[in-house]
């Protein structure tokens, strides 16, 4: 008989063996206390119950250093961090599902397994499509010995640390209702993060002024992907496991055999809403009853799927090229919800550009809060004719930001008002130019506090001066406090004037004067692209410097000799020649160069062969640092291919707020996804 709670007296315990005994009992009733809680939702004892024996067992491993086991249920705390994770392949392909938004192709298919299996009737299981991200787990002997994401399908990651401190993965696997498992299993499910502690997290990120995440399943994503797996452990993910790729001394005839088999593994599986349907009329009613009961779900799905729950008959009906004859995973529509536009609000980024932001009435939209929504700008207000006291309808896809798709016109009251983007800057109240097609307004003043925030932070980035310890909180303290008004004054900052601010003492004081002071060392190409040139990125600031020795010489370049360069266009050229006849940038580069910042390139030529050679790069949506084609060519210039359309070749999607289909896309073919932040990092770490 299994003991619930092992009463073990760590005092009086001083040998080796009868320590190990009580380790042996603490551990068994933890990972059964563990299964009843995540695996069953079904717990025996009380929170206060099972922390007192995890802290008992924690002193007994500490003071028997030797009998820690690296399945301890106590070992879920994370490792140190690594610099990348490590490929896998996958011995038998992570393939994906084909998927319909429609009743008649699931008829059709349905038809095409009866006709195959020469059956009138097949028996399917349907299981909800889990809104997170693929992986795969492997246990040898019992033990977690290797878990994977699935990448491109044949070669993933190695995200063996950060899987470990997900409460739901046992470390090892038991016979929990008298089923023994299998010497070794590779089982494939999904990890997801629980609405409630997904909107909690973005909380707790506001607060500390770090980007929230679009929705649960990219917040899943980054916490997956994580380099330090300690970070994976304080975010609150959970898995469901829905399959067998391999397995060693057990078969199976049907799905719902394996289901049920890993269940009393310690495997948390998805019973509850897991039905064997005789038939597809019950598999589509399955669809209907799911759809209504999504709002209500804890997590995210984005439909069901139907799989034929016969072994055998999957194998005749085996596979297409990337996915199997034999399932089908049936989408819900995408998430709408109607709500008030209160007002439009305009925000002005790093570079000065404008961009107007539909203010909403908070509106949930399965699960997340949706308060704000991007407008693009004024001729996108136009074309679907958006006015302020509006009732609209906002939409949260697979795409990365919401969207406002339209007004509700039969509700109007007459009272709304259209919307033009103003003439004067909301932050600086200097003059907006606004480009001919009205796609495009920009403020011009350099130091717009607007500007001037965002220019600082973009400034001290890994890939521009690199001055550690400067992240958009500091920036934000130094100009609130007013020890920073424009980019020269922060090369001007004594350790006193920080002083001034409650947030600093002696040591990160110094500290951050150290790293400015150190900064003004970094290459020309890096001071180029430090200064913020709209659509000037990395890849037009290395050209540059290899082409111009000073920064005096580049900033006498005409438009037409910029225009010259290879990969230089008119809009690019324009925005140099129009940056450097500034007289406020003149002024701010002669005195910076009195500062004694380094404004020469030694002429060596950059980098050309990198880790990155042979790599495909998709890059979609809106890039804060750079352009699109900037980055482009950047990637380029180390080697790697930048292409417009994702598809299976593609290594890395490069994301920004707007992408829509080709992120959806690139999730679905389980291609690693990047911010803008993350490429930059990897740029920068070459
Ligand atoms: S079965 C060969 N079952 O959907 C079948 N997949 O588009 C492989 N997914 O990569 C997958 N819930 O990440 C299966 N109940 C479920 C699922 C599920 C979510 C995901 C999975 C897969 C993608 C396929």
């Amino acid at each position: 008989m299994r003991e619930l709670k092992p009463d073990v007296d760590i005092e009086s315990i001083t040998n080796e063996s009868t320590a190990e005994d009580a380790i042996i009992r603490l551990s068994d009733a933890i990972r059964y206390h563990n299964y009843r809680y995540y695996v069953l939702d079904d717990p025996l004892v009380t929170d206060a119950e099972y922390d007192k024996l995890l802290l008992v067992l924690i002193a007994l491993e500490e003071k028997f250093p030797t009998l820690l086991q690296s399945d301890s249920p106590t070992q879920r705390v994370g490792i140190e961090p690594r610099s990348s994770l490590d490929k896998v392949t996958h011995t038998i392909p992570m393939v994906s599902l084909k998927t319909v938004y429609d009743k008649e192709t699931v008829l059709s298919f349905d038809k095409t397994c009866k006709a195959e299996l020469n059956k009138s009737k097949v028996e399917y299981v349907a299981e909800p499509k889990f809104d997170g991200l693929a992986v795969e787990l492997e246990y040898e002997n019992r033990k977690l010995v290797l878990a994977s994401t699935r990448g491109d399908g044949i070669t993933g990651e190695d995200v063996t640390a950060n899987i470990r401190t997900i409460q739901d993965v046992p470390l090892t696997l038991q016979a929990f209702e008298d089923e023994n498992p299998p010497s070794r299993i590779i089982v494939r499910g999904e990890v997801f993060m629980d609405l409630e502690d997904f909107n909690k997290l973005n909380q707790e990120r506001t607060k500390n002024e770090e980007p929230a995440f679009a929705n649960p399943r990219n917040a899943a994503a980054g916490a997956l992907r994580q380099l330090d797996s300690k970070i994976t452990a304080s975010r609150p993910l959970r898995i469901y496991l829905y399959g067998v790729a391999e397995i060693e001394g057990r078969e199976f005839s049907t799905q719902m055999e394996v289901i049920s088999s890993l269940q009393k593994w310690g495997l948390r599986v998805n019973l509850g809403m897991t039905r064997l349907c005789d038939g597809i009329e019950e598999a589509l009613q399955y669809y209907t009853e799911v759809d209504s009961e999504r709002d209500s779900l804890p997590y995210e799905i984005d439909g069901v799927v139907f799989k034929v729950n016969s072994l055998s008959e999957q194998a005749k009906l085996g596979m297409r090229s990337r996915d199997p004859r034999w399932a089908v995973a049936y989408k819900f529509k995408p998430r709408q919800a109607t709500t008030k536009l209160h007002s439009i609000t305009v925000q002005v980024g790093r570079t000065g550009r404008l961009t107007p932001v539909a203010e909403l009435e908070p509106v949930n939209i399965g699960g997340v809060t949706v308060a704000r929504a991007s407008l693009h700008n004024q001729s996108e207000i136009d074309r679907k004719d958006i006015r302020i006291g509006d009732t609209v309808i906002v939409e949260r896809a697979g795409d990365v930001i919401p969207q406002v798709v339209k007004p509700v016109e039969d509700l109007r009251s007459g009272k709304e008002k259209g919307f033009k983007m103003p003439k004067k800057c909301p932050e600086c109240e200097s003059q907006i130019t606004m480009s001919h097609d009205l796609k495009s307004s920009m403020c011009l003043n350099l130091n717009c506090p607007a500007q001037l925030r965002g220019g600082l932070t973009h400034l001290a980035c890994r890939v521009g001066m690199d001055i550690e310890g400067l992240g958009p909180k500091r920036v934000n303290m130094l100009i609130d406090h007013g020890v920073v008004t424009d980019i020269p004054s922060l090369y001007k900052l004594k350790k006193e004037d920080l002083l001034t601010i409650e947030r600093f003492g002696e040591t990160s004081a110094e500290s951050l004067i150290k790293q400015i002071q150190d900064s003004k060392t970094q290459p020309l190409d890096r001071f180029i692209f430090a200064l913020g040139i709209p659509t000037v990125g990395l890849s037009t600031a290395r050209l540059l410097a290899k082409i111009y020795p000073t920064i005096e010489i580049l900033m006498d370049a005409s438009e037409t000799e910029l225009m010259e360069l290879d990969s230089i266009g008119p809009e690019v050229a324009g925005n140099i020649s129009r940056f450097f006849s500034l007289e406020s940038v003149r002024n701010m580069i002669t005195e910076l160069r009195d500062l004694g910042l380094n404004m020469s390139s030694d002429q060596s030529d950059p980098a050309t062969e990198s880790q990155l050679t042979g790599k495909v790069f998709v890059f979609t949506g809106k890039l804060e640092n750079t352009t699109r084609s900037d980055a482009q060519k950047l990637v380029e210039d180390l080697g790697a291919k930048a292409s417009s359309s994702v598809s299976k070749k593609t290594d890395y999607l490069v994301a920004g707020p707007g992408a829509g289909s080709k992120f959806a896309k690139a999730e679905k073919l389980g291609i690693h996804i990047l911010t803008e932040k993350e490429f930059e990092k990897m740029i920068s770490d070459l």
